[in-house]
């Protein structure tokens, strides 16, 4: 097993992470010889090969051979495989219509671009603080943050506080709405579960008129200076496309913001058609777009990218129990996968954090990495919430079947909506950190400067074999071993330049172990083993090394 590094913010340079993935074919620029397109990020024969191992392991351990539950017994995870393209009133449903459609500010100086509410948000909160300096300061460096919200803009305010008291469909799902009296201006109104009394989330009527010329006067967050940002825009982070001939208002349609909605749709059918009962989980790895407004940090935050869904069915008084099961259990999944020392971190949301979705109680956080570009912060590699029955609920309401939807417990006959813990995983961010903790600058190694160090389990290529010279009766002797180990594992041959240049480039694969056939194999019937992590040798028999491969890499 690979030792894990310590933290690693003050020794690795991304620079010199992202030359090493282009250069040996991990990921690339989407379409880079026209120039790249931002945002889109394309993997090559070691990243996808990286990648996949990646989005197979959490398969293996979720739905294959899924964990225990807190009682010991297995748990049930059955997976789907939905479409990107849904029926749009799903997203109307799920709040991502509303939720998702941004007035955006840019900074004509500093090229940022802002979500409107978020900059609304802000000033109203720290009220002219941005003249100074130290706040603005504080901004930059993400101490200053903003409340999760969802915005409303309208012509007027009277008609968005209308909107949002009873006229809005994705508001619906929430109970209750009342002021929120904190703010002066009084823009911000606070959504609040009457139930149990907790805020589920903030909404800002905005005036498209006032929020206009107001802006327009703010200091920009990232400078002080005034005058330098622009009038909001309209901007939503849903792709719209087209189905069929027509491009009119009937015909369009939204490329999936997250794979969760698919799920949700076919809960029921899941429900008929397995054997599956309340506490069930189903589980889909899929493409998710989002036209983020600054894609930055590699593949961190791209507008194409990949997700590992689970949404676990429980009966609602079980949520905190369940939500410490996910938390504890996604947690020591990525510290499995090689990212067990201290760049990893489990992160309790703030209570002001929380989505729209989301329901305090229960509560929500992140699986967050420390990657070179965050610190020393984190960034989210997973996030495991209590959705509540937010989107059930939605569906059936939007649907026109409401309560008829509910599900009905086989044993007790009782019914109800179930709730969901949702640990939602990112495919592209998860490879992303496993090549970061992996890779390593190798001072005094000969021939190169970086090695990665994969775990097996993720490491791309599990063994190179090599002919010492490509004479002799070698090349054929390593042509057999490589061809009895090939259906088994991704292994590599070799026989190009010399051993020492033929090492160097496994080690920047990630490849945990070379054997090679030299002078002695013929004769005694052995092979040198190298280690990529000591770059020590030793002798096995021939016979020998696929029992050497199942111990050290796994079947
Ligand atoms: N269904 C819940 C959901 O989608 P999210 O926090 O928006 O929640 C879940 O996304 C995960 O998807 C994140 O933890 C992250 O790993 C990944 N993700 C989200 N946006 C991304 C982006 N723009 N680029 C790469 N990965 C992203």
């Amino acid at each position: 097993m690979t030792s894990p590094t310590p933290d690693h913010s003050s020794t690795k340079s991304m620079d010199d992470i992202v030359a090493l993935c282009r250069r040996r074919g991990f990921i690339w620029q989407s379409s880079e010889i026209y120039g790249g397109i931002n945002g889109f990020w394309d993997y090559g024969p070691l990243g996808a090969q990286l990648k996949k191992n990646l989005k197979d392991a959490w398969w293996q351990d979720i739905i294959k051979t899924p964990p225990a539950g807190p009682d010991g017994n297995d748990l049930d995870i059955v997976p789907v495989d939905c479409t990107i393209i849904m029926h749009p009133k799903v997203w109307e449903a799920s709040g991502h219509v509303g939720g998702f459609n941004d007035p955006m500010v840019d900074d004509k100086e500093t090229k940022q671009r802002f979500r409107a509410d978020h900059l609304h948000a802000l000033f109203a909160e720290n009220k002219g603080a941005f003249d100074n300096p130290q706040t603005v300061q504080a901004w930059r460096d993400g101490r200053i943050k903003v409340l999760p919200h969802l915005t409303v803009v309208a012509n007027g305010i009277g008609e968005a506080v209308a909107m949002i008291k009873g006229n809005s469909k994705s508001l619906k799902p929430f109970r209750y709405v009342e002021d929120f009296g904190d703010l002066e201006d009084g823009y911000a109104i606070k959504l609040v579960d009457k139930d149990n009394n907790t805020v589920m989330g903030v909404v800002y009527p905005v005036d498209q008129e006032i929020l206009k010329s107001d802006i327009a006067n703010y200091p920009s967050p990232f400078t002080g200076k005034r005058g330098t940002l622009t009038e909001p825009r309209m901007f939503n982070l849903m792709f719209v496309t087209y189905v069929g001939a027509l491009q009119d208002e009937d015909s369009k349609a939204y490329l999936r913001p997250e794979t969760a909605q698919g799920i949700f749709t076919q809960f029921w059918n899941v429900v008929d058609t397995s054997r599956v009962k309340v506490p069930f989980g189903i589980a889909q790895v899929g493409k998710a777009f989002r036209n983020e407004v600054t894609p930055r940090n590699f593949t961190f935050r791209s507008r194409e990218f990949e997700q590992m869904e689970i949404e676990f069915f429980i009966r609602p008084e079980t949520a905190a129990e369940w939500y410490q099961y996910w938390r504890d259990t996604r947690y020591a999944w990525w510290q499995s996968i090689g990212l067990a020392g201290a760049n990893l971190q489990l992160r309790e949301h703030d209570k002001e954090e929380l989505s729209h979705y989301a329901k305090e109680g229960a509560g929500v956080c992140d699986v967050e990495y420390r990657f070179p570009f965050t610190a020393p912060g984190f960034g989210e590699l997973e996030g495991i919430a209590h959705r509540s029955d937010f989107d059930l609920k939605a569906h059936a309401t939007a649907c026109g079947k409401g309560e008829k939807m509910m599900y009905r417990d086989p044993v007790t006959n009782e019914k109800f909506f179930p709730h969901v813990i949702e640990p939602s995983a990112g495919a592209d961010r998860g490879t992303l950190a496993v090549l970061c903790e992996a890779f390593t600058p190798t001072p005094g190694r000969a021939g190169t400067q970086y090695m990665m160090r994969f775990t097996p389990r993720m490491a791309p290529i599990k063994a190179a074999i090599f002919p010492l010279v490509n004479k002799d009766g070698m090349p054929e002797i390593a042509d057999k071993l490589y061809r009895q180990l090939r259906y088994k594992y991704v292994i590599e041959t070799d026989a190009k330049q010399s051993i020492g240049k033929r090492y160097a480039r496994m080690d920047e694969a990630g490849t945990p172990y070379c054997f090679t056939i030299d002078g002695e194999t013929a004769a005694n019937q052995t092979v040198t083993v190298r280690d990529r992590d000591t770059a020590e040798q030793s002798r096995i028999n021939i016979d020998q090394v696929e029992s050497f491969l199942a111990e050290h890499i796994g079947s």
